[in-house]
């Protein structure tokens, strides 16, 4: 098969799209062609390195995989060749793309009871914008958040795969959301994706924004898997008993802290890593059926992920950005 393939660790120069060894198909797989896949920040860590995680090199990153089934292992019952199917990348073995070879190639091997019949509804594109944006945030907001109707959320790095999901779970709720992001251009799309609020904290100051936007009481929420240089301004948004969600730290894992914002406002600081499989599920229903709204989707063939990966380290992009095998 052919694959987006990272050789060595570092830059985008070491993705190379060559021919691969044919996954094995062993008892309890399903071999997926892959149709589409989703691209998500974690790629790039996988491609640069993370600390304390090594993958094995060669590597083929990708979890949000959407495709069709190219074979089915022994004992698998339930999926025919042709299926149409969406991939829980979250597997006992590890999570796809990031632990066990991914779907950045034209087949892709999975446990059987991760992977989910496809709704129809949706195309191979759109399916694979859900596992990871709406697990994640589903997972963040109401399994760990105890999100409420009425909530007064802050939302940064809105205009990203799980900043977008955030938003429509949020607003589906019954939340108020304010959203930012870095361009006033990505702001107006944000409105459009239905924030009640937006900030461009690239010339706004978000802490006291969204201060002034509560009605200088705080925020209920914030949702910050950025960290780096807005931990300290997140917490200072916060309300008494305020909670801050978290999945990550794209800006920074080690920021600066202040303590005294959470003892003295009794703040909640809650993480999140990873989802179930109820919550693609429950992702991919609301996709399909139109009550979570998808953002803007620019494709690329899959041989340009290093051009596709480059657009998403400069923040160039808004919404979700996918591979279509060549
Ligand atoms: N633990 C889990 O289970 C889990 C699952 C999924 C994702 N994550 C984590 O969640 C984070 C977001 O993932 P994603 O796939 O949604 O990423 P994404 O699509 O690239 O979106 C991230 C957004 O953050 C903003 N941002 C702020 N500072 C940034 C910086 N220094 N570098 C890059 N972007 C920056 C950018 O928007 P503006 O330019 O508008 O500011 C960007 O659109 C990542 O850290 C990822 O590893 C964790």
């Amino acid at each position: 098969m052919k694959a987006a393939v990272i050789e060595a660790h570092g830059g985008v120069e070491n993705i190379v799209y060559r021919e691969f060894p044919d996954p094995e198909v062993r008892p309890g797989d399903v071999l997926v062609r892959v149709k589409a896949c989703g691209l998500n920040h974690f790629d790039i860590f996988v491609r640069r390195g993370i600390p304390g995680l090594p993958v094995k090199l060669p590597f083929i990153s990708g979890g949000d995989i959407a495709g069709t089934v190219a074979a089915v292992g022994a004992g698998v019952e339930g999926f025919e060749i042709g299926d149409a199917v969406l991939v829980d990348p979250m597997t006992d073995e590890g999570m796809v793309g990031e632990e066990v070879q991914g779907g950045m190639a034209e087949l892709v091997r999975v446990q059987h009871q991760f992977v989910i019949s496809l709704d129809r509804r949706l195309s191979f594109e759109r399916a694979a914008c859900v596992p990871a944006n709406f697990g994640t945030a589903n997972r963040m907001l109401h399994a760990n958040g105890g999100l409420q109707k009425d909530d007064l959320l802050l939302v940064l790095g809105a205009s990203g795969g799980v900043g977008t999901a955030t938003v429509q779970l949020a607003r589906a709720h019954g939340a108020r959301v304010i959203a930012c992001a870095g361009s006033d251009e990505k702001c107006a799309r944000l409105q459009q994706l239905g924030a009640d609020y937006t900030i461009n904290y690239s010339r706004e100051d978000f802490s006291r924004q969204a201060w002034a936007i509560s009605g200088k009481k705080g925020v209920d929420v914030c949702v910050n898997f950025t960290g780096g240089e807005t931990w300290v301004p997140s917490l200072r948004a916060l309300k008494r008993y305020g909670k801050l969600l978290t999945c990550g730290a794209t800006a920074g894992f080690d920021p600066r802290e202040d303590i005294r914002y959470i003892w003295q406002r009794e703040l909640r600081i809650i993480g999140s890593n990873g989802y179930l499989k109820e919550d693609v599920e429950q992702g991919m229903r609301g996709v399909a059926e139109g009550r979570l709204a998808l953002p803007e989707i620019r494709t690329f063939p899959m041989s340009k992920l290093a051009e596709a990966e480059s657009l998403m380290e400069a923040r160039d992009f808004f919404g979700k950005i996918v591979l279509i095998p060549d």
